[in-house]
């Protein structure tokens, strides 16, 4: 039987991955006010994008999900926004034209504060303090006092989320993200590349594209479509107090959303079907996401996507594999054949990030850019191979010229890994490494494209 539904239902549930705070009194009425505020995205918003990812899930367009691991206020700059939203509209460029289907943008942005952690402590110099949990629970400086959960940082949070959606939502309907500016930035790229074969390729390929357009008739440039870009934003709903604040009904159609973003994800270690955060998202009607790691069976699986998708709508469910480039060979194939074989409707993602993860000899945590490759392309072969449609990629990724992640065309080695290591939690692709990852995927795309429209198959 299914039980009752509510927006705090999920406290009777048993919950991991929340901080402890002393003063319930000052959360009480923080949580009071945030529920209050004007939520940050709409529900006609939300229902744009669910549709979006229908699309998506029957295999008409491609998701470009990025971000932060873990967004900062510090790196809260006008710079760092700017940044991002240029390399994520470089990135969809590349990838629509090796898909040669619409890309779906949505940011790990505008929310993305509250991280689980693997250790509840950590441990510098003798001295043990509790975890850094993201910004929106305590601070990263390495004191007692900073590392004590306070309720204010809620509040800071949604003023913060508040900013970056403004700012993202004028870039992307202002024309920021047009296609001239989109392709001088991408030549501007190719020649810093040593080898420039695939990006110039492609980049001729949009440009020749572009002339035929005109040579109709068209003027692209009067084209909304082509001179605004639609953007989403998404986090992992993991702090559920924060989450319920913004649970808000639907008068219309009686629904509740949760109006702190689009897009919700639920983290690998918190998608137990008996606890808190499945029984609070299976209750708004939000797109969600979960993380499908080395840790998940067939069983729970199919479990989940009953639990979280009872009508089987499409564009409701993502699921975001990341198995890690040694596992993915083996642990991938049975999990996409069940899905398929039970006809649930999801769009299959896959997160080259976080089974990749390693610290370097000198005891940095980072990523190999080639792992991070060979992830994504046993992703889209084991698709290929199965018959089902490998509809999206997750990244950890800035516009910020970083060093976190080895590799790539600066050839990033360990030695520079200290040089601009920024990130508050996960290592991040840089503006460079993101860029040229999508031209990789999608010359790897359009060569399947090719193919496809070459084989036997298709001429029968
Ligand atoms: C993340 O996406 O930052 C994360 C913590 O991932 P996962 O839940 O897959 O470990
Ligand atoms: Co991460």
């Amino acid at each position: 039987m299914i039980q009752k539904w509510s927006v705090d239902s999920w406290r009777d549930f048993p919950i991991k991955q929340q901080p402890t705070y002393n003063n319930k009194n000052l959360l009480n009425e923080v949580e009071d006010k945030i529920s209050k505020f004007p939520p940050l995205v709409s529900f006609d918003e939300v229902e744009k994008l669910k549709s979006e990812l229908a699309n998506v899930a029957n295999g008409d367009a491609f998701l470009l999900q990025g971000g932060d691991c873990a967004e900062s206020f510090t790196e809260f700059s006008h710079k760092n926004l700017k940044g991002f939203f240029r390399t994520i509209m470089q990135m969809t460029i590349a990838l629509m034209y090796g898909s040669k289907k619409p890309i779906v943008k949505v940011g790990r942005i505008a929310g993305q504060y509250a991280k689980p952690r693997s250790e509840d402590n950590e441990t510098k110099n003798n001295i043990t303090l509790p975890s850094y949990r993201g910004d929106i629970i305590n601070s990263i400086d390495f004191t007692e006092n900073d590392r004590i959960p306070n309720p204010d940082r809620l509040i800071e949070s949604y003023f913060h989320s508040a900013a970056t959606l403004n700012y993202l939502r004028s870039l992307a309907q202002g024309g920021y993200g047009n296609l001239d500016k989109i392709g001088k930035w991408n030549e501007e790229f190719a020649h810093s590349l040593t080898s420039k074969k695939s990006a110039e390729d492609v980049i001729a390929k949009i440009k020749d594209s572009l002339s035929f357009i005109n040579a109709c008739g068209l003027d692209y440039k009067s084209l909304p479509q082509l001179t605004t870009a639609s953007f989403f934003t998404s986090h992992e709903a993991l702090l559920l107090n924060y989450q319920q604040c913004f649970a808000k009904q639907n008068i219309d159609n009686k629904k509740y959303y949760d109006l702190s973003a689009h897009m919700l994800w639920i983290g690998d270690r918190t998608r137990n079907p008996k606890e808190a955060h499945v029984e609070y998202m299976r209750g708004i009607s939000n797109p969600i996401a979960f993380k499908v790691g080395p840790s998940i069976n067939k069983d729970d699986l199919l479990k989940l996507l009953d639990i979280l998708n009872p009508q089987n709508e499409a564009g409701r469910i993502t699921l975001i594999a990341r198995m890690g480039k040694d596992k993915i060979n083996e642990l991938l194939p049975p999990l996409v054949s069940a899905v398929k074989n039970n006809g649930n409707k999801v769009i299959w993602s896959c997160d080259p990030m976080h089974g990749n993860t390693f610290k370097s000899s000198n005891g940095i945590k980072t990523r190999k850019f080639d792992d991070i490759l060979s992830e994504i392309k046993s992703f889209f072969a084991i698709h290929r191979k199965i018959g089902s449609y490998g509809g999206g990629i997750h990244f950890e990724m800035t516009g910020q010229d970083v060093t976190e992640c080895l590799g790539g065309n600066q050839q990033i080695s360990e030695i520079d890994l200290k040089n601009r290591y920024h990130t508050h939690c996960d290592p991040r692709l840089n503006g460079s490494q993101s860029v040229e990852l999508a031209f990789m995927i999608a010359q790897d795309r359009s060569e399947e494209h090719t193919s496809e429209l070459q084989s036997p198959d298709h001429l029968v």
